[in-house]
């Protein structure tokens, strides 16, 4: 449903209970590296728990594009058609990442080596994201990659012989991290990336997966060029950072509990669990016993209703929390005290500049906030007004601002809520399961 402007929108009643057992879609990181390894792969990769969220749709509409054969035997199964490493075709037009910043910067990393030209573009808010971080160490390697002025559209020329470098990540970047081991993967010799601080780690999993050889030492990830991978079956859990929006819901309205079924809880993920429980949240995990070291661990995961303190953040949980930023700071307002956190200098070049769009909206809700060049520091326990909130188009501002008025005095609507179904298809159906008086105006 549209506004009469058009636009998509949220209204949210103020208050209400949240309950019951909810699973939430696959993870999104998981699933497009899933389809670009399958991709690569010799033979045929069988995906579970895929997430349709067009994110991961744009990733899939671009491998097919470049000749690979996919299949969707259900939403959430597909069916890849390895092509190996050699077996890609140059796309006759543009590839359209859409919303997915992964998606792009990963793509860049797998195209890098290919024969054959190809030029990347996606959306109004993705086309404004900086993509150096990724080009310049490709250019390292010996690949021929243009930007403009930093942004995309990314034009990559084809033919150009990549060779392994020992690469010092400057920032704590997983999409930087898997573009480049992505490249080594068909350069000559060694690729090497020093991370400054652990990022997510699926790409390291899931090439082990694959039956690539890595070597992980300290912050270092290594391998050697020249390897095959070997189609294998993929298990995605739920995202966690779907499942956030409900971890604070719970500690915000569960008086009962809520359990959250099946969830990815990789530890270079849930830096918000550690918060949450710092703050006082009642939060229990109920591990799934893992198959191998490298498959990707999981949990239900139960939430009581808690009495939430204000912290500081420490700038060690940055980027392992990094997506779960916004809903934090929903969170912190309703905390007793004052939160700060520093170091998040990076939420300002995600789908939005997250940074400005939670104090603007925390404002807009009477919630007192100092934003910083690197973070933010609010007040909270105060309590929220209603009012009207600009998502910037970003998904998770949207559903962090949804979440908020389990808290509020009066109805919150979200303006420019589209880009949900990027990362969470169904999260209005599955928010009103819980209990948020949630709907689309
Ligand atoms: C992602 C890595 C993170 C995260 C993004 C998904 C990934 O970005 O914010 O939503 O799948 O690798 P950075 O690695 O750039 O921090």
């Amino acid at each position: 449903m549209t506004s009469t402007t058009g636009e998509a929108c949220f209204r949210v009643a103020p208050g209400g209970r949240i309950a019951g057992e909810l699973t939430v879609p696959g993870d999104k990181s998981i699933s497009h590296r899933a389809l670009m390894l399958g991709a690569l792969a010799e033979g045929d990769t069988e995906i579970s728990g895929f997430l349709a969220g067009e994110d991961c749709l744009s990733t899939l509409r671009a491998l097919a594009a470049l000749g690979v054969g996919i299949e969707r035997p259900e939403r959430s199964s597909v069916r890849v058609h390895g092509v190996g490493m050699e077996g890609l075709r140059g796309a006759s037009a543009p590839l359209d990442m859409g919303n997915a910043g992964t998606a792009m910067r990963l793509f860049m990393g797998l195209l890098a080596p290919q024969p054959f030209d190809s030029q990347l573009i996606g959306d109004a808010s993705l086309m404004r994201r900086p993509m150096e971080r990724v080009a310049a160490p490709l250019r390292q390697m010996g690949a021929r990659i243009e930007t403009l002025e930093g942004r995309p559209p990314v034009r990559i020329r084809g033919g150009a012989s990549l060779a392994g470098i020992e690469f010092p990540m400057p920032v704590a970047s997983a999409q930087v991290k898997s573009a480049v081991l992505l490249a080594g993967l068909r350069a000559r010799g060694r690729t090497r990336v020093i991370e400054p601080a652990p990022s997510r780690d699926h790409t390291e999993r899931m090439l082990a997966s694959f039956a690539v050889r890595l070597t992980r030492e300290g912050s270092s990830v290594a391998l050697e060029g020249g390897q095959r991978l070997r189609a294998t079956s993929v298990r995605v859990p739920g995202d966690f950072s779907s499942a956030a929006f409900f971890i604070v819901a719970g500690c915000l309205a569960a008086e009962q509990g809520l359990l959250l079924r099946n969830v990815g809880v990789n530890p270079t993920r849930t830096g918000l669990l550690e918060m949450l429980r710092s703050m006082g949240a009642d939060i229990r995990l109920h591990r799934h016993a893992s198959d191998t070291p490298d498959a990707e661990p999981t949990a239900d995961i139960e939430v009581h209703k808690s009495q939430l303190r204000g912290i500081r953040v420490p700038e060690s949980l940055v980027a392992l929390s990094i997506d779960e930023f916004p809903i934090f700071f929903v969170a912190a307002a309703l905390a007793e005290g004052e939160t700060l956190v520093r170091g998040a200098q990076e939420l300002r070049v995600k789908e939005s500049d997250r940074l400005a769009a939670m104090a603007e909206g925390l404002s807009r809700l009477g919630v007192e906030n100092r934003l910083l060049e690197d973070g933010l520091w609010i007040r909270g326990g105060t309590g929220l007004e209603g009012g009207c909130i600009e998502s910037r188009g970003d998904h998770r501002i949207a559903m962090a601002f949804a979440i908020a008025a389990l808290a509020a005095r009066a109805p919150i609507e979200i303006r420019d809520v589209a880009n949900v179904a990027t990362s969470f298809p169904g999260f209005l159906e599955l928010a009103r399961a819980a209990g948020l008086g949630v709907e689309a105006t």
